[in-house]
């Protein structure tokens, strides 16, 4: 859909409506329609009143803003709460251990193996934050370096982006599936001092090295001075003298007692950076700051997963994703609330691996993925029955567009039929939950995020830059600024204009095509970039063919997203090798590994195919719509390709297609 010339249209077409439960209403945080409607039109008719309030609210200022919003999209320049000073770690943690929770659980570790449980109470993890924080300082670390964190899902993960957070120090997390080269160049891009990584990743019952792949990443690293290192699994790892040290042993060293002073920051101060995929090659590194983040999140959490202070919450998505960083850790522990993380994979050792953890804890609300789903449906009905999963509330959904029949499964056999399924649309970009159903307001249909949250003017363009009508396909826009937005691309300025502001006049251009429907309900259909979304995760379409030609006997590769069934998308291939290499089986297998050392084994190509050339238009751009269709096995709908300046390429690449399958 990446061509201007492509309409944007959605055959999918839902009839069902769910209205919300009625038991509950009464303590929801908005427990009816009307209410949402009464919220919402206020928050449009002053944004600034609105946002104060909310801020005001659920944050604690250690000094309150001289203003609440200085916005500029021509530049673009968004400052909120300017002048406010806070500490996001003395949000999640501090404050609580005088409001009551001191004792409370925080978070829940549930190891991969059933017998690896950690608990920490409010207390506990302030603790061992302040203690890790210490080491950190001890390292040089200073308000404003940044921190490279490649862990596993393990407490140290969590306990290091809070310890960053109270220095005032800028995380940057590198998911623990990715690869070294992936790592080099994230470390490299935000200039990281520190890096914390592991001994190994434990999954699926295999024990899987990780201090391999973070060695082979500093090998090009000046700027890290010291790696600390987690004992996970116990393997053999090799540390290099003078740079590296275990987590262990540095925290043995800091005093238990000794706290650790919490930085008062600035609210424009960054708090992390978050990589993601973009249309051009290399991974845009996304700013977060402080205290419109830290409002963002607990204000979406309040209102969409309608925390209360006795709930037992569980995300299952990883810290290494921007849902972990907003939905596992810094929204739900802003809010004082207990917060689960599971360390396995939702099939291992079974299927009903999820569904037991939900009985043990008793859950209340869990949060996961339609890929998830769509994995677990696979073995129907029975692991979910075995369980007791009366404790569940609500149920959501993030990270691709979920499909009716994924989500009517989840409504019948997690749900039982009565509890309310939140599809939040979002992004790494927005920081948090932007359209999304309200649990006890809003009657959800399968298949759309519904309304937009109080605060959030999104709205439908056409290519011209005028409102879309009713089920009229155009460009998803956000209109008015709101806290959690990124307020940059680390280190280039003009790729954030471009990305974010180009495409219309004061406006956030999200790259996401969707209808609004006769209701005003949002139907996301998904990137309108060279974007793929495999299970839930953006994977440039560009990365992947720049690791493609990075193969030497490579010259040429487009790489284009596929449907499937469980991951939603797959990634499909074309490469042309040089002239005389031999187009062998084997050869395909190796880039596939190729691919999967250069970024990571998500990004992996689920298949590859031969292609003597390209389709390409008259100057040069490969026509990546044409690509698509022959990867989905359609050979008729292609469109005009009167641009094209050799129409037997396409002849060529539907033969070789068809001889694949
Ligand atoms: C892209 C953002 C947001 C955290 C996880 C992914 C797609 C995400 C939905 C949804 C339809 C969705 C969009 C978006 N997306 N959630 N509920 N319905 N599409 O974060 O890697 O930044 O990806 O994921 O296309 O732009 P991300």
């Amino acid at each position: 859909m990446s061509s201007s010339d492509d309409k944007i249209t959605s055959l999918l077409s839902e009839e069902r409506v769910f209205e919300p439960p009625t038991e509950g209403r009464d303590a929801a945080a908005i427990g009816s329609l009307d209410a949402y409607h009464a919220e919402y039109k206020r928050s449009m008719e002053d944004p600034e009143g609105y946002w104060a309030e909310r801020a005001e609210e659920l944050v604690t200022w250690d000094k309150k803003w001289d203003t609440v919003l200085d916005a500029d999209f021509d530049k673009p320049e968004f400052h909120w709460f300017k002048g406010g000073k806070l500490n996001v770690s003395y949000n999640c943690l501090d404050r609580h251990l005088e409001n009551g929770r001191r004792n409370k659980a925080a978070l829940i570790w549930q190891g991969e193996p059933e017998e690896d449980v950690k608990v920490y109470t409010y207390q506990m993890l302030h603790t061992e934050v302040c203690r890790f924080a210490n080491v950190l300082k001890k390292k040089g670390v200073k308000k404003g370096d940044r921190v490279s964190i490649y862990l596993p899902m393990i407490p140290e993960l969590s306990i290091a982006l809070l310890a960053c957070a109270r220095l005032g120090a800028i995380h940057s997390v590198v998911f623990a599936g990715f690869s070294s080269v992936a790592l080099q160049s994230r470390i490299q891009d935000c200039e990281a001092k520190v890096l914390v990584t592991a001994d190994a990743v434990i999954r699926a019952g295999k024990t899987i090295p990780l201090k391999p792949n973070a060695d082979e990443a500093l090998s090009e690293c000046d700027t890290i001075e010291s790696c600390v290192v987690v004992k996970r699994a116990g393997n053999d790892v090799s540390m290099t003298d003078g740079r590296d040290s275990w987590w262990h042993d540095e925290v043995a060293e800091s005093d238990i007692a000794s706290t650790c002073d919490p930085e008062s920051m600035d609210a424009e101060d960054i708090l992390f950076i978050l990589y993601t995929s973009g249309s051009t090659g290399k991974p845009k590194g996304v700013v977060h700051t402080t205290g419109g983040y830290l409002t963002y999140v607990m204000h979406t959490c309040q209102y969409v997963f309608d925390m209360k202070d006795d709930d037992v919450y569980w995300c299952t998505a990883d810290v290494g994703w921007v849902t972990g960083h907003s939905y596992i850790l810094y929204g739900p522990l802003g809010l004082g609330a207990t917060s689960i993380m599971f360390e396995g994979v939702p099939t291992y050792p079974g299927p009903d691996r999820f569904w037991k953890i939900v009985e043990k804890f008793q859950v209340n609300t869990f949060y996961t993925a339609p890929t998830v789903i769509r994995a677990l449906m696979r073995d129907g009905d029975g692991p979910t029955q075995r369980y007791d999963l009366s404790s569940l509330r609500i149920l959501g959904s993030v990270g691709e567009p979920i499909n009716p029949e994924a989500w009517m499964w989840y409504h019948v056999n997690i749900g039982k039929e009565k509890l309310p399924i939140v599809d939040t649309w979002w992004q790494t970009e927005t920081g948090g939950l932007m359209i999304s159903p309200l649990p006890y307001a809003t009657p959800t249909k399968p298949g759309s995020a519904s309304l937009p949250l109080p605060g959030i003017d999104a709205a439908i363009f056409n290519e011209e830059g005028e409102e879309a009508g009713p089920n009229e396909g155009g460009h998803l826009v956000i209109r008015k600024p709101w806290p959690g937005m990124l307020r940059g691309v680390f280190g280039d300025p003009e790729r954030y204009k471009k990305a974010y502001f180009n495409r219309y006049k004061d406006t956030y251009d999200p790259e996401d095509g969707a209808r609004k429907d006769d209701d005003g309900y949002f139907w996301i259909m998904g990137r309108l970039d060279d974007v793929v979304n495999v299970s839930g995760h953006r994977l440039g379409t560009a990365e992947i063919e720049s690791a493609l030609v990075s193969h030497p006997v490579i010259a040429e590769a487009a790489a284009v997203g596929i449907p499937h069934t469980i991951k939603g998308q797959a990634v499909y291939a074309f490469v042309t090798p040089n002239t005389g290499v031999e187009h062998t089986p084997e050869l395909l297998a190796e880039l596939r590994g190729h691919v999967r050392k250069e970024i990571g084994p998500i990004a992996t190509p689920d298949a590859i195919q031969y292609a003597p050339g390209l389709p390409k238009t008259r100057s040069g751009k490969i026509m990546r719509r044409v690509l698509r269709k022959i990867a989905a096995n359609d050979f008729e709908n292609f469109g005009d390709t009167s641009t094209l300046a050799d129409p037997s390429v396409v002849e060529d690449l539907i033969k070789g297609k068809k001889a694949l399958d």
